[in-house]
């Protein structure tokens, strides 16, 4: 015999989470309607390439995608996070000829990383993201924040904070790449592996670097707001001028750059201040990106989004104490007493069918017995199909809280439960 376990980086979210993960998806989708989002669902793989984009520098991209290939055929990768799919579904499906843009889309779904698990840090993990693109304005990147930040807050997680950077345009992060080129290039022999890669590819990705950060060059690292044009300086201010108006408290981080290459302009990460939240205190991410829309062979068009965790946001809500379980009772418990036949079975069925929670005896047990489940459950209502009354045609309905009991035709039973539970009368 084998005993077998969820493969390393993942888990199992047994009915007890799940139920919680619904109450929180519930949620989502719920403020997601409210600001104009509609779900889109792209594949779990894609072409490798969707992902995988020349002389790309992240991390992510060239150490922690699981890609394979079957029978020979071309290059499949398990996605790594939702944008690079949604944009290439954006322009394979010409969405950008709508009359009304941007296009608003949302998804929530499985993503893939090989990462060093930990806790907040998963192989197979959720994501919950929002796409906005066809339009270009501060307007929206601030809107686009607002709507996780609401989540945020109506899930009831108040220790959070929003760090924002931007990048600039390309001529802006061009110059700042030169910048930085020469500020680092005395020392880059110094530095770890990765980010002598990163120098050579693309210098912005230093900022990232968690091995060197002690290292005297990243300590006085010139700030890429002094690299800055005019247009992006003022696109930024006025992204800050949006937040302030919508009253979302921010911290301008000039160190923060992302993970990803697409970025431009925007850039931001909503990370929890919760003493429990761990190294993983990251919630919700992301930024502006003018390119990718053309890269998938669509016309220059920007789009902005974010990603959150769920299993992050889920692991916060806990250390927060948000409450998200709600006690589940059952409306109706059918019990058998006697042969009865699939009488139960019959009255489940049809409660079930007029929308009640029910539950029905299976197996022959003791009154008693039945009577546990009916606790167990926090029943309203317990249906008593007894032996002597189906003769009859008819059964016993007693109304738990009311410790009240009646007969009734069995073809009068939804008419009594939709009284009881619309209007409490129990007769
Ligand atoms: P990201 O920063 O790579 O951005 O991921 C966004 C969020 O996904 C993180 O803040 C974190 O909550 C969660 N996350 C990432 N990796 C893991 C992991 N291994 N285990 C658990 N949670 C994780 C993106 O994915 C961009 N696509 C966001 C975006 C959308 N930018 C523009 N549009």
């Amino acid at each position: 015999m084998v005993m077998l376990q969820t493969p390393r980086g993942t888990q199992d979210l047994l009915p007890e989470t799940t139920r919680k993960w619904q109450k929180v998806e519930d949620l989502i989708r719920n403020l997601c309607d409210v600001y104009g989002y509609e779900q889109i669902r792209t594949p779990v793989f894609e072409d490798t390439r969707v992902f995988k984009r020349e002389n790309d520098s992240s991390d992510m991209v060239n150490k922690e995608m699981y890609t394979f290939s079957v029978h020979g055929e071309d290059s499949l990768t398990l996605r790594p996070e939702g944008t690079a799919g949604v944009v290439r579904s954006f322009v394979q499906h010409k969405l950008y000829g709508a009359a009304e843009m941007p296009a608003k889309l949302y998804y929530l779904g499985e993503m893939f990383r090989y990462e060093r698990p930990q806790k907040g840090r998963y192989r197979q993990f959720n994501q919950f993201g929002i796409e906005n693109i066809g339009m270009k304005s501060p307007l929206i990147d601030a809107e686009v924040i607002a709507l996780g930040y609401s989540i945020v807050k109506a899930l009831g997680l108040n220790q959070v904070k929003v760090l924002i950077n931007t990048l600039g345009d390309d001529q802006s992060r061009a110059a700042y790449r030169g910048v930085l080129k020469e500020h680092f290039q005395g020392c880059v022999q110094e530095l770890c592996e990765d980010c002598r890669r990163r120098y050579e590819q693309n210098p912005l990705r230093l900022l990232d670097c968690k091995v060197d950060q002690e290292h005297p060059a990243m300590q006085n690292v010139p700030s890429l707001k002094d690299s800055l044009t005019e247009d992006s300086r003022q696109y930024f201010d006025q992204v800050l001028q949006a937040l302030d108006d919508l009253q979302i408290p921010y911290e301008i981080d000039p160190r923060l750059v992302r993970g990803l290459d697409y970025y431009t302009h925007t850039v931001f990460e909503v990370v929890s201040t919760h003493p429990q939240s761990g190294s993983q205190a990251t919630v919700f991410a992301g930024g502006r990106y003018d390119g990718l829309v053309e890269y998938f062979g669509g016309p220059q068009m920007s789009g902005v989004g974010f990603a959150m965790g769920l299993e992050r946001l889920m692991i916060l809500a806990e250390a927060e104490g948000v409450k998200l379980e709600e006690p589940r009772r059952l409306d109706v418990y059918v019990m058998a007493l006697g042969e009865v036949g699939t009488l139960p079975l019959q009255l489940a069925t049809e409660c079930r069918a007029a929308g009640y929670h029910t539950e029905f005896n299976v197996l022959p047990r003791s009154l008693k017995a039945q009577f546990k489940s009916v606790d167990r459950h926090q029943t309203r209502v317990a249906v008593i199909a007894g032996e002597a009354e189906a003769a009859e045609g008819k059964v016993n309905v007693k109304f738990i809280d009311q410790q009240k009991q009646i007969t009734i035709a069995q073809q009068d039973l939804i008419a009594v439960l939709d009284r009881y539970f619309e209007r409490g009368e129990c007769e």
